[in-house]
């Protein structure tokens, strides 16, 4: 005769399904984060253009500049640069050109196309 499943046997399937549930939905966050945008890319990107020349990052290697600000909690900075809503679109607009957002800011244009700042940002967007 079929058995039913004990409450702990249901217990543990429904835990492994929310931890299932959970990790798809974070790597999904990850990806869809910024649109177009590929975390490892932009690793590359951010390492190749030596934005740690002014900036502290994370996972960049040598990256320890301090004319900036670190970016180890850019991810989850409610505001870029003091001010600007940290939305992904307001993200890559500040990376290409950042007086357009803050006029007068020490930070440079870095001469990026669009498709380089989303990378760039979809990795920054790990940093939290
Ligand atoms: C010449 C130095 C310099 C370089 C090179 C530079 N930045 Fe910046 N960056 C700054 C400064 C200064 C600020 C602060 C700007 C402000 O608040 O007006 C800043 C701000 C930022 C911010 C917002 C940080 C915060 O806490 O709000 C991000 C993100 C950022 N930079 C990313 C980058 C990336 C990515 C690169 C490489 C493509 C880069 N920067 C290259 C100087 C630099």
């Amino acid at each position: 005769m079929r058995t039913l499943p004990t409450p702990p046997v249901l217990h543990r399937a429904a835990l492994a399904l929310a931890c299932v549930a959970a990790l798809a939905g974070c790597k999904e966050e990850r990806a869809s984060n910024v649109p177009g945008g590929d975390i490892d890319q932009g690793l590359r990107l951010v390492t190749q253009y030596q934005c740690g020349a002014c900036h502290a990052i994370p996972g960049v290697q040598g990256a320890a500049g301090d004319s900036g600000p670190s970016l180890d909690y850019i991810g989850r900075l409610s505001y870029i640069a003091g001010g600007i809503p940290n939305s992904p679109d307001n993200m890559v607009r500040w990376l290409r050109v950042p007086h357009a957002l803050k006029p007068g800011t020490e930070m440079p244009p870095m001469g990026l196309t669009e498709q380089e700042a989303r990378h760039m940002a979809a990795y920054l967007y790990t940093l939290r």
